[in-house]
């Protein structure tokens, strides 16, 4: 098959982790003879250097006509001024916007040869599999705000709609139908009222169990495997998919969709730019070359191929090999590069 990628690999270890993500699609392209175009374009930080905008035209009007699109990280101190005008982040937010990129898909890697040396107790994390769908395009991120830079005050608002929860749970409601049929949704609505307005939009869609977010933020780590799908507004859903990097060993093994209505997505890392080891080539690729077996199952339709990709990585990890987030003390870890390397040799069945 044909497709036009777009890759935004932005700042930090952005581009590193990004060009193991492309090597790994283009393993896929020369094995199955697809073609796949690989375009990249300027955003976050160096767009903001470079055009004064960290979404500049040209990279919106080329994800818009791309079939996927692949992000690397956005952000680093350079930009993290609060007094700055322009952010990167709010690139990659107006960019979900744009595509109406209102569920986030971040499953929960938990691989057998990491169970071992993860921070919590093996046996919490036998049977684990969680996937959380985050509510992206509204909620406190997109309500009205003011910033006041020189005044005492300012505001965020948490606003939500019931057609903007309804979708988002359908979308939560399908994914549980094919894996264990079990979905719990998150709010605060013993305080909110955009959170109770949550919890009865929810209901109206689906049969769940309703959890506060403190509550359940520790339950979380006390028994993860009583989870199937979770389903979080825009906050949440991005504090909670942190917090269940533990479960996975490392953030960066993290990977997510961002999708809509249509067969085009957004694919990123859960994490972000990493400004303390960007440049050093040791950040871990494996969030990224899983969001990019995400782009290949849900942009592309190549299941096969999606699923070929996270059986190399499981048997990468399996042979030993670690980036150094991973690599318990005295034992050498791999570069990004021979991380990307070795799983984009197994693919090809080397
Ligand atoms: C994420 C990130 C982003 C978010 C930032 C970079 C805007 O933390 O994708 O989880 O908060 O959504
Ligand atoms: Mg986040």
């Amino acid at each position: 098959m044909q497709a036009n990628i777009v890759l935004l690999p932005g700042d930090g270890i952005g581009p590193e982790v990004t060009a193991e993500a492309a090597r790994v699609l283009n393993a896929v392209a020369d094995l199955g003879g697809h073609e796949f175009q690989l375009e990249s374009h300027p955003m976050g930080g160096n767009a903001i250097d470079d055009f004064r905008n960290p979404l500049p035209p040209g990279t919106l009007a080329a994800c818009k006509a791309a079939d996927a699109v692949f992000l690397g990280a956005v952000g680093g101190p350079k930009w993290s001024d609060p007094t700055a005008e322009l952010r990167p982040e709010q690139g990659l937010l107006d960019l979900r916007a744009e595509l109406g990129l209102f569920a986030n898909l971040r499953p929960v890697p938990v691989f057998e040869s990491l169970v071992e040396f993860a921070p919590l107790k093996p046996e919490l994390l036998r049977d684990v599999d969680l996937l959380f769908v985050r509510e992206l395009t509204g909620g406190i991120y997109f309500g009205p705000r003011q910033e006041q830079g020189d005044g005492d005050v300012a505001h965020d608002t948490l606003v939500y709609s019931t057609a903007e929860v309804e979708r988002v749970a359908r979308v939560a409601l399908r994914a549980a139908r094919g894996r264990r049929g079990k979905l719990a949704s998150i709010d605060k609505a013993n305080v909110l009222a955009s959170m109770r307005l949550w919890r009865r939009s929810v209901t109206e869609v689906v049969e769940v169990t309703h959890h506060l977010v403190d509550a359940f933020a520790m339950q979380l780590m006390r028994s993860p495997a009583e989870y199937d799908v979770i389903l979080a507004g825009n906050m949440f859903g991005d504090i909670l998919s942190d917090e269940a990097a533990i479960l996975a060993g490392s953030l960066g093994m993290l990977p997510s969709a961002s999708l809509g209505s249509g067969r085009q997505g957004l694919y990123e890392p859960v994490h972000g730019s990493a400004p303390d080891i960007a440049g050093r080539g040791i950040a871990n690729p494996i969030g990224a070359i899983l969001s990019a077996a995400m782009l290949l199952r849900h942009s592309l339709d190549l299941e096969a191929e999606a699923s070929q990709v996270e059986a190399a990585v499981a048997a990468v990890l399996g042979d030993g090999l670690r980036t150094a987030d991973l690599a318990p003390p005295g034992q050498r870890a791999v570069s990004t590069t021979e991380m990307g390397r070795a799983v984009a040799a197994r693919l090809a069945g080397a």
